[in-house]
């Protein structure tokens, strides 16, 4: 069934390129400033990708003003007022972030005020508060997991408040993703294992969700199917540069569904999950995936079942139930291919979660943004089995 309405704007450019994130000479000639600040962070740094763009920039013919690595795992709300300032003396005219969604999502932050000013708090959370395009921004990930530098959404932590402040706007979107699978080498086989499995939750979740079109369709089973085909080979041997494109194109094209069919109560626990017991967020959605999929399993059968050729599995002669249970199947087989490389755990018990902090989990998805998109109507009650089967 076709939906009612839906809109899709993509206007970030992708290139992707062994390579490219050294050379991005013709692109950013096309963007047309000449003075960049780099944001990123000291593990990215040591690993010396922070040099071998900056190199790149300078032999090209661009100025590097300044270079931020203070960022830490969570965006923090005090690193965008601190990296503000750096950026603003330093004379740039625009931001090259370099790492994973922390540093994109830090980037994104400081924009915002480096290009217009004023309280990020006070005058900009919340959604579409900006009105007009905001200095150039390019982005070059270096995890194939959170789909930050094709979203237009950013995630701050306030420190003093405790709390999370989102930030959603058209004008977020970056101008430039860049995609080098080079500069994902280096993350070690844990990450990689989460990341691509926060990538293909939100390919499943934007596919199975209520704000789903046949265009976010088209790149979460993209995304899916390079998932599946690349995941355990990145994992298995970090080197693998085809293995490593495939899992970088997926996440990206998992972000673009996602920023326009939005995630449901897999995200809604994995949030929850990660605040509670700092559970990392790949990892808490890798652990909970199979299990949301069956809190919606009546409502998206039609769907799941589409999933499973998607999957790589041989639906053939099965009825729909058979087929959407075969894909759920196949999340747990790629789930337990990755534990077998002792890269995932299956279990929330294996990932510090207490036994009686399940409850909490329940309540606390309820109160996540994501749970407004689930297919079903979340219920602390009804989802509670689930989240004890994850146990
Ligand atoms: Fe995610």
């Amino acid at each position: 069934m076709l939906p009612e309405f839906f809109e899709f704007y993509n206007p970030t450019k992708v290139v992707y390129e062994v390579g490219v994130a050294t050379d991005l000479k013709p692109e950013l000639d096309i963007i047309g400033i000449k003075k960049y600040f780099i944001i990123s962070d000291h593990i990215i740094n040591n690993v010396g990708l922070v040099r071998k763009v900056k190199d790149g920039l300078i032999e090209a013919g661009y100025e590097v003003t300044g270079v931020y690595l203070e960022v830490k795992q969570d965006a923090r709300l005090n690193d965008v007022k601190i990296c503000l300032e750096k950026v603003e003396t330093s004379g740039a005219e625009g931001i090259i972030s370099i790492g994973g969604g922390s540093v994109i999502d830090t980037a994104k932050a400081v924009n915002i005020l480096f290009s217009e000013g004023g309280d990020l708090v006070d005058d900009y959370s919340g959604a579409q508060t900006l009105t007009r395009p905001l200095k150039p921004h390019v982005v070059i990930p270096t995890t194939a997991g959170t789909g930050s530098e094709v979203t237009m959404a950013a995630v701050i932590y306030d420190e003093d408040n405790k709390e999370k402040l989102a930030f959603v706007d058209k004008y977020l979107l970056p101008n430039l993703a860049v995609l080098d699978p080079e500069m994902v080498l280096s993350l070690p086989p844990k990450m990689t294992a989460a990341t691509g499995m926060d990538a293909l939750t939100h390919a499943v979740e934007a596919y199975v969700g209520t704000q789903a079109s046949p265009v976010s369709d088209a790149f979460a089973e993209g995304a899916i199917r390079l998932i599946m085909q690349h995941l355990v080979n990145a994992t298995k041997d970090g080197s693998d540069i085809e293995a490593r494109g495939g899992t970088l194109i997926a996440a990206t094209m998992a972000g673009i569904a996602f920023t326009h069919s939005m995630v449901g109560c897999v995200h809604s626990m994995a949030h929850a999950t990660g605040a509670l017991y700092r559970v990392p967020h790949g990892i808490a959605n890798g652990i909970l995936l199979p299990f949301g999929m069956e809190y919606n399993f009546e409502l998206i059968t039609e769907k799941l079942a589409r999933l499973a050729p998607v999957m790589g599995e041989d639906a053939s002669g099965l009825s729909e139930e058979e087929a959407a249970r075969l894909a759920i199947k196949a999340v747990r087989k790629l789930s337990a291919r990755l534990n077998a490389l002792g890269a995932l755990p299956l279990r929330l018990r294996d990932a510090g979660v207490p036994e009686d902090g399940l409850t909490a989990i329940a309540e606390g998805a309820l109160n996540d943004g994501t749970s407004f998109y689930n297919p079903r109507e979340m219920d602390a009650e009804e989802l509670l089995p689930y989240i004890q089967n994850a146990y």
